[in-house]
């Protein structure tokens, strides 16, 4: 495990000299099957796969759950072996963020509706502590869950926009057996809100399943997917979107593949899924 960008450098630099394609996973820890499923596909693709893990204290608002997010290291460090990760970064606070940091990346219109109007500051946290990685590590390639959609569409902005060079690659959501998107913050749900909790990918599986009867008003598809959420006390909806995926507007008519959001809280715990919605190809 390397905890500084002085000894990740001097690493890589040997790495790179060598020929090797470096690809980076970025994480917050508390790692599951999702967050190794990344990793998995970074090694078949690169010949060194750096994992960092860091709790990013910038993307999570006063009031979040920074203090309380699930520090885990040991046990990620298990599980990475698992997958045979090459390096783990797991740096301090004031190694990734001098003090005195003065200077944010911002990506703008993206990072202001769905999950940018109820967490304002949380996607300049993002882009910037995974600029400073990208900085770091100098990555081949990049490796990122659609789990958190808004993110790497985000992500996938900035790289485009400045210019940067490297591959990026949006792995699919890894769920549960019922179907619960993979979450660090599941861990937060107590039984009962575990069960309340499955209406997220419900209500997503019943939009589905609208576009398979051929039900492509986005008005008629949403109303359906709120009345799920009405049908499960313990849940609070957030929103519902039916999107197009590089602008995040909404749709009124599914024409073409669309991506579906939800976000709810369930008890205090803010819980997100998303699907892909796809017309059924018309006979004619
Ligand atoms: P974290 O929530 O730890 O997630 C790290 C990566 O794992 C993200 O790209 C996320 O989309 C992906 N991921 C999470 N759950 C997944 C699932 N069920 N299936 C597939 N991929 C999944 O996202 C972050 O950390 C941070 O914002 C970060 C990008 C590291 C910047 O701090």
């Amino acid at each position: 495990m390397i905890s500084t960008i002085a000894e990740l450098r001097s690493f890589l630099a040997k790495a790179r000299s060598e020929g090797k394609q470096i690809g980076l996973v970025p994480t917050m820890g508390a790692l599951h099957k999702g967050h190794l499923s990344l990793v998995e596909a970074c090694r078949e693709e690169c010949d060194l796969s750096v994992v960092s893990i860091f709790v990013n204290p910038t993307q999570f608002a006063p009031g979040e759950d920074f203090e309380k997010y699930p520090r885990t290291l040991d046990s990620d460090r298990e599980k990475l072996a698992t997958v045979e990760a090459d390096v783990i970064f797991a740096p301090s606070t004031e190694e990734v963020y001098p003090p005195g940091s003065s200077t944010t990346v911002h990506v703008a219109g993206l990072t202001e509706r769905w999950e940018g109007a109820t967490r304002p500051t949380h996607f300049d946290g993002v882009t910037t502590v995974v600029m400073k990685l990208f900085q770091m590590v100098q990555p081949d390639r990049a490796y990122f869950g659609q789990k958190d959609f808004q993110q790497a569409q985000i992500l996938l902005k900035m790289v485009r926009d400045l210019n940067l060079p490297l591959q990026m690659r949006i792995c699919p959501i890894v769920r549960e057996a019922d179907g619960l998107a993979m979450s660090s913050r599941n861990a937060y749900l107590s039984t009962e809100e575990r069960r309340a909790s499955l209406v997220l990918y419900k209500s997503l599986q019943l939009a589905e399943r609208f576009l398979a009867e051929g039900i492509l008003d986005a008005d008629r598809i949403r109303l359906a997917m709120e009345a799920e959420f009405s049908s499960e006390p313990l849940a609070k909806l957030d929103y519902v979107a039916l999107l197009e995926a590089e602008t995040l507007n909404e749709v009124d008519e599914i024409q073409s593949p669309v991506i579906a959001l939800v976000a709810a809280w369930v008890g205090k715990t803010r819980l997100i899924d998303n699907l892909w919605l796809r017309p059924a190809p018309t006979t004619s």
